[in-house]
C-alpha cells in the first residue's frame, strides 16, 4: 500500500506509539483486502465500551483487555464526527443491575476518558435516528452491520463493516483503507430482487430484508417494484439484510441515492440472476421465526435497531389510558436522547403508566438480561438472535400485532 508522507511519519511514531498502532492495523487490514491506500474518514461510529452482558458481566480478563485498547485511545482526540455504539447499560440503570463493580467503574472511566476525547458516547445501533446522518459519498467507519447497510444504501454514504480496533484506529487517525463498498465498482448490484408482495409495514420491509440476505451473501442486490419505504421501513429492512446475509449495501430503485433507476443501480449491465419476492416467500420468512409451541407470551421487544421517536410516539398513544396484561413485559429499545425526547414530550411516561418499560444504550438480546420463555418483536435481527442468544421462543410480528399481544397475554395472528 502506498502511504503519504503524513501516514507515513504517523506509522513512525511522530503521534506516538498508540496512533502509530493504529495506522499499523489499517494498513495490514488494507493489505489483506488488496487496499492500494489509505483515504480520510470524516465520520466514524464506533464501538467504545467495556463489553460484557447483564446476566454474567465481563469477567476481569475481559475488562482488562478492553481497557488496555480503550485507556490509550482516549488520550487522543478523535479526527472527526465519532459516535458510539451500544454498551451493556445505561448509567442510570447501574443501580437496578447486578453488575460486578469493577466492570461498572471501568465503563464509568471510558465514558469520562472517551468524552474528553470528543467521541460523542451515544451508545446506540441506530446513529441515524439521532442525528449522526452521514451525506451522500462521505467516506464513513462505522460498526454495526445495521447501520452500516442503512449508511451505504439509504443515505450514499460509503463505509465497508468495522470492528471495534478498526472504527477506534479510523477515529484517532482520520484514515480507513480503500477497498470494497468504497470504490465505485464494487457498489453496483448484480442481483436483482423484483418485489411483488405487498408491504404494508416495516416488519414486512424486515421479511424483505431477511429474504434477500439470504439469497445475496455477499452480493449488492437491487430491489425493483417496491413501493417508496419511509424510514421505519428501510431500517427494518437494512437490520434484516445484515441478519441474513454478509450483506454490506443494497439499492432501492429510486429511492438509494446512487439509484435513481434500475439500470443505474445495475450499472448499465444486465443482473448476474434475478428473483422474486412474492406473496408465498414473504409468508415463509414470517414462519421462519415464528417458533412458538403456544400462543401466550410473556415479553414483548420493540425498538430493534433502536427505535425513531416517532416510533415512540406511536407505541405510546397506541398504550395510552391501557394496561399490559399481567405479568407480561414490554420493553422499547432506544438511544438515550430519544428517550430523554420522549420524556420531555410526555410518551415516555404513557409507556411506563401501561406498564412498558424504555430500554436504553443496549437490548435485551445483547445485554442478555431477559428472562422469557416465548417473545414477540417486530425486528427480524432481534428475532433471529434472540431464538439463540437467550435460549427463547420467538414470534416475529409487525408492531401493533406486538402491542395487541402485551396488551392481552396472548398473539393472535397478526401477521
Ligand atoms: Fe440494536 Fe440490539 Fe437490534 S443492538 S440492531 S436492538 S439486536
Amino acid at each position: 500500500m502506498k502511504l503519504t508522507d503524513e501516514q507515513q511519519q504517523m506509522m513512525d511514531g511522530s503521534k506516538g506509539p498508540f496512533l502509530a498502532k493504529c495506522i499499523r492495523w489499517l494498513v495490514e487490514w488494507g493489505d489483506a483486502m488488496r487496499a492500494k491506500r489509505l483515504i480520510p474518514v470524516t465520520n466514524t461510529h464506533a464501538l467504545v465500551t467495556v463489553p460484557g452482558n447483564l446476566v454474567w458481566g465481563a469477567g476481569q480478563k475481559t475488562i482488562d483487555s478492553a481497557m488496555e485498547l480503550l485507556r490509550p485511545a482516549c488520550q487522543h482526540p478523535v479526527c472527526c464526527h465519532s459516535t458510539t455504539h451500544i454498551t451493556f447499560a445505561h448509567e442510570e440503570q447501574y443501580d437496578e443491575i447486578e453488575m460486578p463493580e469493577e466492570q461498572v467503574n471501568a465503563q464509568l472511566e471510558v465514558m469520562e476518558m472517551a468524552t474528553d476525547a470528543g467521541f460523542l458516547m451515544t451508545h446506540t445501533c441506530a446513529p441515524y435516528v439521532i442525528g449522526n446522518v452521514p451525506l451522500k459519498g462521505e467516506i464513513c467507519a462505522w460498526t454495526e452491520s445495521s447501520a452500516v447497510v442503512y449508511a451505504n444504501s439509504i443515505l450514499g454514504a460509503r463505509t465497508t463493516r468495522h470492528g471495534t480496533e478498526s472504527g477506534i484506529a479510523a477515529a484517532l487517525t482520520g484514515f480507513v483503507p480503500e477497498f470494497g463498498v468504497l470504490l465505485d465498482e464494487n457498489r453496483l448490484a448484480t442481483l436483482q430482487i423484483d418485489v411483488t408482495a405487498e408491504l404494508r409495514t416495516p416488519t414486512d420491509w424486515g421479511a424483505l430484508g431477511y429474504f434477500a440476505g439470504k439469497a445475496a451473501g455477499l452480493e449488492v442486490p437491487v430491489f425493483q417494484g417496491a413501493t417508496r419505504p419511509l424510514q421505519e421501513d428501510a431500517k427494518q429492512l437494512c437490520a434484516a439484510l445484515a441478519t441474513g446475509g454478509g450483506i454490506t449495501m443494497c439499492h432501492i430503485a429510486g429511492v438509494t441515492p446512487e439509484a435513481a433507476t434500475l439500470e443505474q443501480a445495475l450499472g448499465g449491465k444486465p443482473p448476474q440472476r434475478t428473483i422474486t419476492f412474492g406473496d408465498s416467500e414473504l409468508r415463509e420468512m414470517y414462519n421462519q421465526l415464528r417458533t412458538h409451541s403456544d400462543e401466550a407470551i410473556d415479553t414483548v421487544i420493540l425498538g430493534c435497531p433502536h427505535a425513531s421517536l416517532q416510533e415512540v410516539a406511536e407505541i405510546a398513544l397506541y398504550l395510552k389510558g391501557k394496561h399490559l396484561a399481567e405479568g407480561v413485559k414490554l420493553w422499547v429499545c432506544m438511544a438515550y436522547p430519544t428517550r430523554a425526547n420522549a420524556e420531555r414530550l410526555g410518551y415516555a411516561k404513557m409507556i411506563s403508566d401501561a406498564g412498558g418499560y424504555l430500554f436504553c444504550d443496549t437490548c435485551p438480546t445483547n445485554s442478555m438480561r431477559l428472562d422469557a420463555k416465548r417473545i414477540v418483536t417486530a425486528g427480524f435481527k432481534q428475532a433471529h438472535y434472540a431464538r439463540n442468544m437467550i435460549k427463547t421462543e420467538v414470534i416475529i410480528d409487525h408492531t401493533k400485532a406486538c402491542l395487541d399481544a402485551a396488551l392481552t397475554g396472548r398473539w393472535s395472528h397478526g401477521g
